[in-house]
C-alpha cells in the first residue's frame, strides 16, 4: 500500500506505516480523513476506540476527523448474498463474505490472473473485516468529539437509519467536551492519561 502510495504522490510526502490504533506521529493536523472503510479492518472495538483517541491527539482545536464505515446491515446482506465474479481485463475477481461471527466478517477472495503462457494462477486472500451498531460507534465518538455529524453517501444526514450500507462520520474538536481535560489535552505529549479519566486508559495507545 506504501509503495503504490509513494508512486503516486509527490516526492518528499511523508510516509508512515503504523497501527491506525496506536500511533503517535509527534504533530497534529488540521483534517484527518480515514476513508474506504479503514476503520473496519479492526476487529476488537478497543481498537476503534484507540483509532479515535489517536486521531483526536493528531488534531489542532477546530480540526476534522472523517471516516467512514460499512455497516453491520451491508456486511450481513453480503454475507448472506452468493459468491460474485467480476472480470477485470482478462482476470477474474471472486469474492464471497462470511459471517464469521461477533461482528467479523471474512472476505474469501479469490483472484485467477492470465499469465503471458495463457494459464490462469489462483490467487487467494482472506481479508478480516468488522463492524458495529452505529448507535455503539455514535456513543464512543460523542464521547471523545464536541460536534459530530453522521452522512449518507447521498449527502443527507443519517437520523436512526440502520439500512444504510455505508455511513460517514464527520468529527469535530473544539476543545469543549470532557473529554479534552484528559486524553485530549496530551496531545503534545500521547500516552500520558490523565488519573481522572481512568476508563479512557485502556484505549490509550501509550
Ligand atoms: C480498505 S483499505 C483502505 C484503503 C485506503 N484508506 C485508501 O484510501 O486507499 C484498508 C487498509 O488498512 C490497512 N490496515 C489494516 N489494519 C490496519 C491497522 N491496524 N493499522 C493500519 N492500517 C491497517 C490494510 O492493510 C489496508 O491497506
Amino acid at each position: 500500500m506504501l509503495a503504490v502510495a509513494r508512486e503516486k504522490l509527490p516526492d518528499g510526502t511523508p510516509l508512515y506505516l503504523a497501527d491506525m490504533s496506536s500511533f503517535n506521529l509527534g504533530m497534529t493536523f488540521d483534517v484527518i480523513v480515514c476513508v474506504y472503510h479503514g476503520i473496519n479492518h479492526l476487529l476488537d472495538f478497543s481498537d476503534w476506540e484507540g483509532f479515535f483517541d489517536c486521531a483526536y491527539r493528531h488534531l489542532n482545536y477546530g480540526g476534522l476527523l472523517i471516516f467512514d464505515v460499512i455497516t453491520m446491515h451491508s456486511l450481513e446482506m453480503m454475507a448472506s448474498s452468493p459468491q460474485t465474479a467480476q472480470q477485470f481485463a482478462d482476470n477474474y475477481l471472486l469474492i464471497r463474505v462470511r459471517d464469521s461471527g461477533r461482528a467479523i466478517f471474512d472476505w474469501d477472495i479469490e483472484v485467477f490472473e492470465l499469465q503471458p503462457s495463457g494459464k490462469y494462477i489462483l490467487i487467494p486472500e482472506v481479508i478480516r473485516t468488522a463492524s458495529f451498531p452505529r448507535e455503539m460507534i455514535r456513543k464512543a465518538v460523542d464521547e471523545r468529539f464536541s460536534d459530530v455529524s453522521t452522512i449518507a453517501s447521498d449527502g443527507s444526514v443519517v437520523a436512526n437509519n440502520d439500512t444504510l450500507s455505508r455511513i460517514w462520520f464527520v468529527c469535530t474538536k473544539n476543545g469543549t467536551s470532557w473529554y479534552d481535560s484528559g486524553v485530549g489535552a496530551s496531545c503534545s505529549s500521547a500516552g500520558q492519561v490523565s488519573p481522572s479519566q481512568p476508563q479512557l486508559a485502556a484505549g490509550d495507545p501509550g
